[in-house]
């Protein structure tokens, strides 16, 4: 484990708790463990404290810390390396991960280039590993339910949509204090529905525009941003346009009734679809704790620690499912059938367009357009827009009132 912050506490935490005395267990793989052996921080401050109050079944793992920590966890006995750092720091763990023969497991957004996803691709190929990325929110129940009625023709042809994912303060202001110079919401959070749309309706990325508010987190006029407004326009097969408007912030008060809002609204040619992540079922007032230390509206759907009816207190929900669903497939290249047909299953785990990295192509394409059109907005010229697949090159950058293009991706997206 690469980074043990607050994703590794909410979903990878009871990922290895629950594996450590319930084994994985497959027809075709049999029962396989995978336990918590190293991990590697910055300070490793939080691994200690976590190995204090950890079940004991987990205490025995290494805790590597340090400018080479990533290196020391991966000389060590692992065989699969989950990578839960910024997300400007993913790229280097995971290609040391990746050369060094690991499986890999990336937190969103996989990396932030097309460029270094190209690299860590091919890496994985020459390797013969899993190079995966966790989008959990394609296995909300409510986005596969979605993703069905697309995939069955119930929903047909989308037009548009917004989708708003807004992070309370704390998220800016305490918990990210570390690495939030420089960086924006939308590359964290709008990536959600970046991939959502990608995955589910299938469309070509062909351009990007983004704008943005400063101020709370940093300066006004520094290179930190409060909230963002992406849009991106799509392109269907028979040549029409789908238009999304994706918006984030981190600046939402602490004591907003929910942990996270996250809503969606699409429009199809003969339907809508709104979905709303916190507002689905539950509202519950406690004195003296909500809505801090417990949330008004709670995603039960997400990850939810619970007394089960057997009477056993179990963490379940999509957000651990993800990495569950993730360790089998590793555990099926590994063990599921004789060793000479590695690389046929090999070659089917990575067929799966929802994790591999190889299908991450346009949610990387979006988020570096994004990055960079707010880059040149902090640095005083706004508005600029990326264009995707356009004549010059795979990505695009159109500055206004310049004639001469800026190719940032020469190859095809
Ligand atoms: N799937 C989700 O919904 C979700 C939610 C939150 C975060 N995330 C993703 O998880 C990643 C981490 O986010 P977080 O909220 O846990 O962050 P965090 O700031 O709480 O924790 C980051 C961790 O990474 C470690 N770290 C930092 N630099 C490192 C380095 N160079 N080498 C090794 N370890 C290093 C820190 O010591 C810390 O343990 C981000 O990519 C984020 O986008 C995903």
């Amino acid at each position: 484990m690469v980074g043990m912050g607050m994703i590794f506490d909410e979903t990878y935490r009871p990922f290895f708790e629950r594996v450590a005395t319930q084994p994985l267990y497959g027809p075709e793989f049999g029962v396989c463990s995978a336990p918590l052996n190293a991990v590697a921080t910055r300070t490793g401050q939080r691994a200690a404290a976590y190995r204090a109050k950890a079940p004991k079944d987990l205490q025995g793992f290494q805790n590597f810390f340090g400018v080479d920590a990533v290196e020391q966890l991966i000389d060590s006995p692992v065989d699969v390396v989950c990578i839960a750092t910024p997300d400007d720091r993913h790229f280097a763990a995971a290609k040391l991960a990746i050369n060094a023969g690991k499986h890999v497991l990336i937190e969103k957004p996989s990396v932030l280039r097309l460029r270094e996803l190209d690299e860590l691709d091919a890496m994985a190929q020459e390797h013969g590993v899993l190079a995966k990325v966790v989008y959990h929110k394609l296995l909300d129940p409510d986005h596969k339910k979605l993703r069905t009625f697309v995939a069955d023709g119930v929903l047909q042809h989308v037009n548009n949509g917004y989708c708003s994912l807004l992070e309370p303060k704390s998220i800016a202001g305490s918990q990210f204090a570390e690495w939030i110079v420089g960086r924006n919401p939308g590359t964290y959070v709008a990536v959600h529905y970046i991939k959502l749309i990608d995955f589910t309706f299938g469309l070509k990325l062909k351009r990007v525009t983004c704008t943005g508010q400063r101020g709370i987190v940093g300066p006004a006029d520094g290179p930190t941003w409060d909230s963002t407004q992406l849009r991106l326009i799509y392109a269907h097969n028979d040549g029409r346009e789908a238009a999304f408007d994706i918006h984030t912030s981190w600046v939402t008060p602490d004591n907003f009734p929910g942990y996270v809002e996250q809503e969606v609204q699409f429009r199809f040619d003969n339907g809508v679809w709104n979905g709303h992540s916190r507002k689905r079922g539950v509202e519950c007032t406690i004195e003296g704790a909500t809505p801090y230390k417990i949330k008004n509206t709670i995603n039960n759907h997400y990850n939810a620690s619970v007394l089960e009816p057997w009477g056993e207190r179990s963490q379940r929900g999509y957000g651990i499912e993800v990495i569950e669903r993730f360790m089998r497939e590793a555990a099926a290249v590994e063990f599921g059938g004789p060793l000479e047909e590695r690389s046929i299953r090999l070659a089917a785990a990575r067929e799966l367009a929802y994790n591999d990295l190889a299908a991450d192509r346009q949610v990387v394409a979006a988020v570096e357009a994004m990055e960079i059109i707010l880059a040149r907005h902090a640095a005083g010229i706004p508005e600029c827009v990326v264009e995707v697949n356009a004549p010059a090159g795979g990505l695009v950058l159109k500055v206004p009132g310049e004639s001469r293009d800026e190719v940032l991706y020469a190859p095809a997206v």
